[in-house]
């Protein structure tokens, strides 16, 4: 079921703050099928977005399509969506099969029926053998899979996550997002992830659509958006470690960090703001930027080299090279930077300058 959002908006009236407005003009198309990981930092309108696809929130502004189906106006029981929240949300007296049989009540689902459709949403989510347990005899990520039965039982048109993981310490987190993935792929149901962590979306999403103060920033395939960022607001989001940054500029169609020439670009002659990710140094005597190394960290393959930046006072920069070149703490290197790693970003806007 695609999922169509025209120019969604939604202001709040805070009786202290005034007016806020969570999502502004919010234009996007998720196509049937897939999975989109809705990302930003907190409180850039994820939740809002999610809860006015879900019918919970009313917008202020703006159109909601499922398929051809304007649902702007629809009651969240009648849009067919299945919702999944951070507290799971499970009802401690229940069994984890009452549970996920609970939706199936109000819909007066005969109970043999229900009994099998629980039976087979829990073994899809592979807690099978655990109908009979209280959700407090459950792990963080068992019950969150009763959470997601739950939400699949009534074969919703829509699925949709909110922070679903945050809850879950980092080896469950991992487990869990990768069995949604699983999930998602076999009931092939158009799914909203939100999150703020963007390496979980980064490797859950078929597309990302990252937003930033209610307004959407960029949308794409992940690795696209990793590649080839639209501002800087989105260089610095994604990416760990995060891109580094210099102050410099552009002179005769050269990129200048200070005064090594580092790269081209065809432009008028101005201060930018220059992104390079970590993996985009390389060593060679050829270049002209020259650093000393402070510290060095080596992990298995890599070696990360933490450097003095040369255009910002009292801050590092990350340059990840091959283990093999033994460097050390107060070698002076010279850095190559690869074209593909490298943006220019306008200093006053952020906009990529091409
Ligand atoms: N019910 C509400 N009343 C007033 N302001 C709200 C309400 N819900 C969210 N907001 C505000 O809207 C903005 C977006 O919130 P939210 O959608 O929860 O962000 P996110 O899920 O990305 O962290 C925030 O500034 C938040 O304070
Ligand atoms: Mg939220």
């Amino acid at each position: 079921m695609e999922i169509k959002l025209e120019m969604l908006t939604k202001v709040f009236d805070n009786k202290e703050k005034g007016l806020t407005t969570a999502v502004d003009k919010l234009d996007i198309t998720i196509p049937s099928g897939k999975l989109i990981g809705l990302l930003g930092p907190s409180g850039c309108g994820k939740s809002t977005t999610l809860y006015m696809i879900a019918g919970l929130l009313k917008p202020t502004e703006g159109k909601i399509y499922f398929g051809d189906e304007n649902v702007t106006d629809i009651p969240p029981e009648d849009r067919g969506i299945g919702l999944v929240f951070q507290n799971y949300a499970l009802y401690p007296h229940m069994t984890v099969a009452q549970n996920i049989m609970f939706p199936l009540e109000n819909l007066k689902v005969p109970k043999a029926e229900a009994i099998e459709r629980a039976q087979e949403m829990a073994d899809l989510v592979g807690i099978g053998e655990l109908m009979d347990r209280k959700p407090k005899q459950l792990s963080g990520g068992q019950q969150q899979r009763v959470a997601i039965a739950r939400a699949l039982v009534k074969k919703p048109r829509v699925l949709l996550l909110d922070e679903p993981l945050s809850n879950l310490d980092a080896r469950l987190r991992l487990a869990t997002r990768e069995e949604i993935k699983r999930i998602q792929r076999e009931t092939g149901i158009t799914t909203v992830f939100v999150t703020h962590d963007q390496e979980e979306a980064m490797s859950i999403s078929d597309e990302i659509v990252l937003m930033e103060l209610g307004i959407k920033q960029q949308v794409g395939e992940p690795q696209d958006v990793y590649d080839k960022p639209d501002n800087l607001f989105v260089a610095k989001f994604l990416g760990t470690p995060p891109i580094n940054l210099f102050d410099g500029h552009i002179k005769d169609g050269k990129i200048m960090i200070g005064d090594a020439n580092i790269g081209q670009l065809k432009t008028d002659d101005k201060e930018v703001i220059v992104g390079i990710r970590p993996e985009g140094f390389s060593l060679t005597e050829r270049s002209s930027l020259k650093v000393e190394v402070d510290l060095v960290e080596t992990i298995g393959r890599d070696t990360t080299l933490i450097i003095e930046n040369p255009t910002r006072k009292g801050e590092t920069f990350r340059a990840i090279v091959d283990a093999e070149k033994r460097i050390k703490p107060g070698d002076k290197i010279k850095l190559n930077v690869k074209p593909t790693k490298l943006f220019v970003f306008e200093k006053d806007t952020g906009e990529l300058v091409n």
